[in-house]
């Protein structure tokens, strides 16, 4: 039988969602389950491929045969990813926080007897799928996720020129099913010249679809 698709490839991929540490028991976080991620990594490595799962905080099993990293913070993952370098492919399907809080209070914070409300002040997160599209050792494919809630094509195909990414895959989220938590979700991917449609299914089952349009890219 032939070799399968991605025999020899490294394929770096993010998942779930990170946690910023606001105080010892609070964090700024977001409904990222890790399922699609884990379930690509899953497929990668059914197709061969040896797989660096770089994970924030989830309740799932490692898939069979890959490499996880488990990381909390979106500066953790950045190092994480960073460090798992050089691949061959990279999928950012990590829903990485875009703010962080300015400061961690070493203390649990307390109620302030004196005000009804407490203000947090967010700062900026590196955007690590940006920082690995600049860094060309090596990668032959990066792959990036959108996630939105509206104008999906405009923000995609934004994203997919803005951060010098060869393929885009986006999902619309914060409406019915799909995207976050669910086991099922639907996907527009565009590239530079083209777009395909996957229609929504598990994820267990777009993740091969994805993987397979993955493998198809690499040979353009
Ligand atoms: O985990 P599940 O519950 O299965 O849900 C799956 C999912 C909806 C989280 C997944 O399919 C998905 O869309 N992941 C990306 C979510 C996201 O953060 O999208 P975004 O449009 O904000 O970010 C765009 C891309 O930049 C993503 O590839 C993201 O990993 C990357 N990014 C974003 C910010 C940042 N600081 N660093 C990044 O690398």
């Amino acid at each position: 039988s032939p070799a399968p698709e991605l025999a020899g490839l490294r394929v770096l991929i993010s998942a779930g969602p990170t946690y910023e540490d606001i105080d010892p028991v609070r964090y700024v976080g977001n409904r990222s389950s890790g399922k699609m991620g884990y379930a690509l990594a899953a497929a990668a490595a059914r197709l061969g491929a040896s797989v660096v799962l770089v994970s924030g905080p989830v309740h799932l099993a490692t898939p069979a045969g890959v490499e996880r990293i488990d990381v909390r913070s979106a500066a953790q993952m950045r190092q994480a990813v960073l460090g798992a370098l050089p691949a061959d492919i990279y999928i950012g399907a990590a829903a990485v926080s875009d703010y962080t809080p300015r400061q961690v209070a070493p203390q649990k914070l307390k109620k302030n007897a004196d005000s009804q409300s407490l203000v947090v002040e967010l700062v900026r997160t590196p955007d690590i799928l940006a920082e690995v599209a600049t860094q060309t050792q090596a990668l032959k494919l990066v792959v990036g996720f959108a996630a939105e809630t509206h104008d999906v094509e405009k923000y995609a195909r934004g994203k997919l020129v803005d951060k010098r990414l060869d393929l885009v895959i986006a999902n619309q989220v914060g409406q019915g099913t799909g995207g976050f938590e669910s086991d099922d979700n639907a996907a527009t991917a565009y590239w530079q010249d083209g777009e395909q449609v996957f229609p929504a299914t598990s994820k267990i089952e777009l993740a091969g679809q994805l993987l397979a349009l993955i493998a198809q890219r690499l040979k353009a």
